[in-house]
């Protein structure tokens, strides 16, 4: 055995990298989301974020693409939301060009209307209505944490997940961001703390003392998806992740303190996602205010600076290094991020990926995926996951 071959023999004697795992097409379905792939089959059979509610005017429907699909999220006069169809089945308009009538929607060209299961409920250009017999896609909507969410998966959904980890004294701020890679690998990156050591250097965890040690990640299987912890001397840092794309963790901001970082990762198509993002800000009153100022000059110091993802495509492209981006920029740490994930190429093939025990976290997300999808493809039943209400989260740092 020479040298250059070793590195990959040990690799491949690793029980923990191929537990579970022994099909190439298998890592290739983690990144195809469409109806058919078997992780976009997985990711239907669980509620998903679609939109925030506040954006959803009513009377201005919008045009969604979700796991490489389109669909029409409008908001009926009632105040509540219905997501059905992208086309007119007519002679397949658009459908979110369309006008709001009470909790149906109008087609722009014709006039055929549909409620908000998507039976079509006029066809005011027909002397004989044949109404009844057409209908369009629909899909359950509700409303959580100012979020509105679709079921995607047919039949009856399941319960929509609720944590009471926001139940306490404080405001949950929202935030989505369009991330252009995969969904797969922004959920491998989340939950990989020994990236921040390398990755996120000259940053806020630099200043609270996370990145002075590697950590020792482990995590086992829950009922809801997994925990991990991250041992930096000690103290430990928990967070949860929820099959299969969505977690908990505490996040810190610089000068800000301390939050509970609630987020979901929702597949655009196999290339991109939106990373819908729910903290909830342990503060009141005055203190509140001075953060919503603060994330509000945050926000227009940014709009005049050098686009986040110009400078990641500048760094991937080699025309500048990483680290000559100012870390003062309030995007510092979703640039570090956004470089880790573009860099990896969209279609990556994670077969020869040569992983080691620090990568147990991500080892066991691609377990239970795998695990699950493989039922999905022979006909057996899933997983039964259940979401207890009561998680809870430790900072792992300064013994918190
Ligand atoms: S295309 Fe929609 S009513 Fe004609
Ligand atoms: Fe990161």
């Amino acid at each position: 055995m020479d040298d250059e071959t070793a590195p990959a023999r040990v690799a491949k004697l690793d029980p923990e990298r191929f537990t579970g795992i022994t099909e190439r097409t298998r890592y290739e379905d983690f990144l195809s989301v469409g109806p058919a792939s078997l992780a976009g089959r997985l990711l239907r059979m669980f509620w998903q974020p679609v939109f925030v509610s506040e954006n959803l005017k009513a009377g201005r429907p919008v045009r969604l693409r979700i796991m490489g699909e389109n669909f029409t999220l409008y908001r009926g006069d009632s105040g509540a939301a219905y997501m059905v169809g992208a086309i007119c089945p007519h002679r397949g308009l658009q459908l979110s060009t369309g006008r709001v009538v009470g909790e149906n929607i109008e087609c722009f060209y014709h006039g055929w209307t549909f409620d908000g299961r998507g039976q079509c409920v006029a066809q005011p250009c027909e002397q004989k209505s044949f109404a009844h017999k057409v209908t369009i896609p629909h899909y359950p909507v509700r409303e959580y944490l100012g979020l509105l969410f679709a079921y995607f998966g047919g039949g009856d959904p399941p319960e929509l997940p609720v944590l009471d980890v926001f139940a306490g004294e404080g405001f949950v701020e929202l935030r989505e961001e369009l991330r252009p890679w995969p969904v797969f690998t922004q959920i491998e990156n989340s939950v990989d703390e020994t990236h921040f050591n390398f990755a996120h250097r000259r940053t806020k965890f630099d200043d609270i003392g996370m990145n002075k040690a590697i950590p020792v990640l482990t995590c086992e299987e829950t009922d809801y998806g997994l925990i991990r912890r991250g041992q930096r001397g000690d103290s430990v840092r928990t967070g949860h992740f929820f099959m299969p794309n969505w977690s908990l963790s505490s996040i810190y901001e610089h000068k800000k303190g301390w939050a509970e970082h609630l987020v979901w990762r929702v597949p655009v198509d196999d290339a991109s996602h939106i990373s819908f993002m729910a903290d909830f800000i342990y503060k009141t009153g005055e203190d509140a205010e001075i953060y919503r100022r603060g994330q509000a000059a945050a926000k227009e110091r940014l709009a005049g600076l050098v686009p986040a993802m110009k400078l990641v495509e500048q760094v991937i492209a080699g025309e500048m290094h990483a680290d000559d981006i100012p870390a003062d920029r309030p995007d510092i740490v979703m640039i570090q991020d956004a470089i880790s994930c573009v860099g990896q190429g969209a279609t990556r093939d994670r077969e020869n990926d040569i992983l080691g025990a620090s990568d147990r976290v991500v080892s066991l997300i691609r377990r239970l995926w795998t695990r699950e999808m493989r039922a999905l493809a022979e006909g057996r039943p899933a997983k039964r996951w259940k979401t207890p209400r009561d998680l809870r989260t430790t900072k792992g740092v300064n013994s918190q």
